[in-house]
C-alpha cells in the first residue's frame, strides 16, 4: 500500500508514519522541515520518499502527488494531516492570520485532494477500493471552542468537504474518512500558543489528552478498513453532537472553559465570566426589537 502523509515531520503524522511503516506500507512523507523527514525515513529503514513541501502553496501540493506517482506509480491513501492552530479570539484575529490558516488547513487539503483524485480514478480496484482520502480534522469541527474559533472554522470546512466527497466519490470506490482527534500530545499546543496574540493558555484540568500514537493507531485501523469518521475519544462524538441539539447548555459549559483556556492575559477572570453570563441572560429577556 502506498500512503502519502502531509505533516509527517511531527506529532500525529509522524506517529502514523511509524505505525504504517511497521505494518509494511510504502510512504511519501511531506512537510517543510526536511531534516526531520529524513531522520524519520532513516529511522524507518530509508525506503520511503521524503518531499519538502509547504501545503499552503498549491504548486507544492501538486508536487507531493506528482513525485509520489513518479516514484511509486499509485496512491492508496492520501492523509491530509498538515495543519496548525491559532489561540486567539475571532474578532482579534488579523485578516492575514485568518487567510494564512485557511491557506494551510483548508486550501492545502483541497489542493492535495484535487491533484490526487484523478490518479486514484485511473487505478484498478484493490481490496474493494480504488483509493482513500483521509482528512485530519478535529473534534472542534462539530462544536467550536472559545479562542480557537478560526481554527475550528478550518476544521469544520474540512469536515464539510469530507461529508460531500464521501458521497461524490463512493460510486468510484474512493473512500473518504475524516479524523476527529481531541487534545493530543504533540507540538500543536506550542505552535497554537506561539500564535496567540498575547493570550496565555492554562492547563485544562478536565481535558482528556491522548498520545499521538493512540490517534495514529485508530487511523491505521481506518486505513485498513475504511470508515466515514474516526473519533479517537469516542465520547466527544456524542458530546459535540449534543452541541447541535442543545447549544445553550453547551454554551454554559463553554463559558466555564473560556476562563480555563484564555488564562490570565486578555480573557479576564472568573468573576468577569460569571457576570458576563448573567448580563447575557438578562439581555435575552429584556431586549426590545422595536
Ligand atoms: N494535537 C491536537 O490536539 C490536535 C487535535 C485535533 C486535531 N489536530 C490536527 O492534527 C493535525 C496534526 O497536528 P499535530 O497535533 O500533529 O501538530 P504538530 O505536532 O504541530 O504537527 C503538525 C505537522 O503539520 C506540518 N505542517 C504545518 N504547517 C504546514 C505547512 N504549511 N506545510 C506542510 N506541513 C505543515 C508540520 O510540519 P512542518 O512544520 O515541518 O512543515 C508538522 O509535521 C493538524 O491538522 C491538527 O489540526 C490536532
Amino acid at each position: 500500500m502506498v500512503v502519502i502523509i502531509t505533516g509527517a515531520s511531527a506529532g500525529i503524522g509522524h506517529a502514523l508514519a511509524v505505525e504504517l511503516s511497521a505494518a509494511g506500507a510504502t510512504l511519501a512523507l511531506a512537510a517543510r522541515r526536511t531534516d526531520r523527514l529524513e531522520a524519520l525515513n532513516r529511522e524507518l529503514g530509508g525506503s520511503h520518499l521524503c518531499i519538502t513541501a509547504d501545503v499552503s502553496r498549491q504548486e507544492d501540493c501538486e508536487q507531493i502527488i506528482a513525485r509520489t506517482i513518479e516514484r511509486f506509480g499509485r496512491i492508496d491513501t492520501l492523509v491530509c494531516n498538515a495543519g496548525y492552530g491559532i489561540l486567539c479570539p475571532v474578532a482579534q484575529t488579523s485578516p492575514r492570520q485568518m487567510r494564512e490558516i485557511f491557506q494551510t488547513n483548508v486550501f492545502g487539503t483541497a489542493d492535495c485532494i484535487r491533484a490526487a483524485v484523478p490518479h486514484m480514478l485511473r487505478q484498478e480496484i484493490r481490496d474493494g477500493f480504488r483509493g482513500q482520502v483521509m482528512l485530519v480534522s478535529s473534534a472542534v469541527a462539530r462544536r467550536a471552542i472559545p479562542f480557537f474559533g478560526v481554527y475550528s472554522a478550518t476544521k469544520a470546512a474540512q469536515l464539510s468537504m469530507a461529508e460531500a466527497m464521501r458521497i461524490e466519490l463512493a460510486p468510484e470506490k474512493i473512500a473518504v474518512t475524516s479524523v476527529h482527534p481531541g487534545s493530543t500530545q504533540t507540538e500543536f499546543g506550542d505552535v497554537s500558543a506561539s500564535r496567540s496574540n498575547g493570550l496565555r493558555p492554562q492547563r485544562i484540568s478536565m481535558e482528556i489528552q491522548q498520545s499521538a500514537q493512540t490517534v495514529a493507531r485508530k487511523m491505521l485501523h481506518a486505513i485498513g478498513r475504511p470508515r466515514p469518521e474516526v473519533w479517537p475519544i469516542a465520547s466527544y462524538r456524542w458530546l459535540t453532537g449534543l452541541g447541535g441539539l442543545f447549544p445553550k447548555a453547551v454554551d454554559r459549559v463553554m463559558l466555564k472553559r473560556r476562563e480555563q483556556i484564555g488564562g490570565t492575559a486578555g480573557a479576564g477572570d472568573g468573576r468577569r465570566v460569571d457576570s458576563e453570563a448573567g448580563d447575557r441572560r438578562r439581555d435575552l429577556t429584556s431586549r426590545r426589537i422595536h
